[in-house]
């Protein structure tokens, strides 16, 4: 996929509304660049019903997806594109188990045991494979487009 390329990976990071409430934004993005990422693009934006419905559709026969949905358009969130060797599966790691409650015990210095309440309130998302990464930055920024990873390197 094109968000792999030379070396370098792409993934969408999210920090939701507890995470952005809590004022936990600069801590957050302080570790991220900590951890190697560079932040390629970063946007706040307050996500309606039908953009968090659709960003969310794979979870729609959920039983806890109006929760869901209701929860991510509470309060604004800070979306963004991150870059690093092996981004999807390292921001993953970064950031801890899905149930923010498991996440203080098994990884404490994980960015969900940090700021994180329970398996809805878990301060941060992160793009689960590289397909999911391809389609999550192009949901919200339309114009990182393909071979623009390739076009930022040839200019090096
Ligand atoms: S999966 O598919 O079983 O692995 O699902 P999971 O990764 O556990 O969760 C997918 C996203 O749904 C959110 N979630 C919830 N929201 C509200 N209420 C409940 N009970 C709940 N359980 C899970 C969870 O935070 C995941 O969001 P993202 O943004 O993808 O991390």
């Amino acid at each position: 996929p094109w968000v792999r390329c030379l070396g370098k990976e792409r993934t969408l990071a999210m920090i939701k509304p507890d995470g952005v409430s809590g004022n936990y934004t600069e801590e957050i993005k302080r570790i991220v660049v900590e951890a190697g990422f560079n932040i390629v693009k970063e946007r706040l934006t307050q996500l309606d019903k039908e953009t968090a419905s659709a960003f969310y559709d794979e979870h729609s026969s959920r039983s806890f997806f109006p929760h869901l949905v209701s929860y991510m358009t509470s309060g604004p969130v800070v979306v963004m594109v991150l870059e690093k060797r092996d981004a999807v599966s390292d921001w993953r790691g970064l950031i801890g188990p899905t149930d923010a409650q498991k996440a203080k015990i098994s990884h404490p210095h994980s960015i969900r045991a940090l700021c994180g309440k329970d398996s809805q309130r878990n301060c941060v998302h992160g793009s689960d494979s590289t397909p999911s990464a391809e389609r999550e930055i192009k949901f919200f920024f339309k114009d990182l487009v393909s071979g623009d990873i390739a076009s930022q390197h040839d200019e090096l």
